[in-house]
């Protein structure tokens, strides 16, 4: 049976570990003069994004191609789904090619276990509604553990449009699996209905979590997936929520500043501040193309990478 990587909440901590320190090599890899590997040789991987993207589709091609795996993308503007032809009909065409990962992003919570339960490929979640995006969680994780050592009762601050994220709901899960302490800060109604069985705490000021935190991570308004005004104004947000130039003030020398992207500069976070040398953000997507080396290792090779 093949293996898949649907949720964080299936890797564990143990989970986790593995494929952080499986990182590393890959790391090793991308910074060396030709940065390629021939692990993953006559394998097939496709990705099935219902949903835009920029930077996880092309992340997990380049990860694909780092190890010689051959890539397939699927766009469903220009594919056969525009006449109709149902997610179980097009997956299993993909499968007939001969597959041996799909990387799917959908816009309905779920739809990784579905296609998971129809085809014999290994299946990757790249973000399922507002549910989960677990490698998105594996790179944060990274990111954070090369800058700071370890997750080990680190103080991090989540902070926005907590409601609709995937990215917070696999964040909080992995980043308290390895021991660090998640609160959540956002205006009410940016936040899901009940946190029962989150282990998280909440704020709604933002100034005074910031003097605490070791990380703060900014989200993204996710507009797409808001169905009502939530918020007077986006002004009124950036003025109570946004890390403006002022706000970074507050923040410890060491605070890591971080953000899955897309960023709107001006919003949650100050054009200046995404700059300043605490910013991660762009070592999150460098680190994001190792994390994916790493799972498709794991889920479709055996042998070392040398
Ligand atoms: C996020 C996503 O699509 O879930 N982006 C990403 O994968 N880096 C967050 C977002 O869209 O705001």
């Amino acid at each position: 049976m093949a293996s898949h990587l649907l949720s964080v909440a299936d890797l564990g901590a143990d989970g986790l570990h593995e494929l952080l320190d499986l990182t590393d090599s890959m790391i090793e890899v991308a910074e060396r003069r030709i940065p390629k590997v021939p692990v993953l040789r006559g394998k097939t991987v496709v990705s099935l994004f219902y949903e835009d993207s920029t930077r996880t589709r092309l992340s997990f091609e380049t990860a694909a191609k780092r190890l010689s795996a051959d890539t397939m993308n699927f766009s469903v503007s220009t594919s056969s789904v525009k006449k109709g032809e149902s997610l179980r009909d097009t997956v299993i065409t993909i499968e007939a090619m001969g597959v041996d990962a799909i990387v799917v992003r959908h816009g309905s919570a779920g739809v990784p276990w579905q296609i998971a339960d129809w085809v014999d490929a290994s299946v990757i979640n790249a973000g399922d509604g507002w549910h989960e995006h677990p490698t998105q969680a594996l790179l944060d994780c990274y990111t954070i553990r090369e800058k700071l050592g370890s997750l080990q009762d680190r103080h991090i601050a989540i902070v926005g449009d907590i409601k609709h994220s995937r990215v917070a709901r696999s964040d909080v899960l992995a980043f308290t699996l390895l021991g660090a302490h998640v609160t959540l800060v956002a205006p009410p109604t940016l936040l899901p209905p009940s946190l029962e069985g989150w282990p998280v705490a909440v704020s709604h000021d933002l100034d005074s979590v910031l003097k605490t935190v070791d990380v703060v991570y900014l989200l993204r308004m996710q507009k797409e997936r808001q169905t009502e005004a939530l918020l007077p104004s986006l002004r009124e947000y950036t003025a109570l929520y946004g890390l403006t130039r002022e706000r970074a003030r507050l923040l410890g020398d060491d605070t890591l500043v971080m953000h899955p992207g897309p960023m709107n500069r001006g919003v949650e976070i100050a054009a200046e501040v995404a700059d300043l040398p605490r910013s991660v953000i762009t070592r999150q997507v460098a680190n994001g193309v190792a994390v994916r080396s790493a799972v498709l290792f794991k889920l479709l090779g055996s042998e070392p990478t040398s």
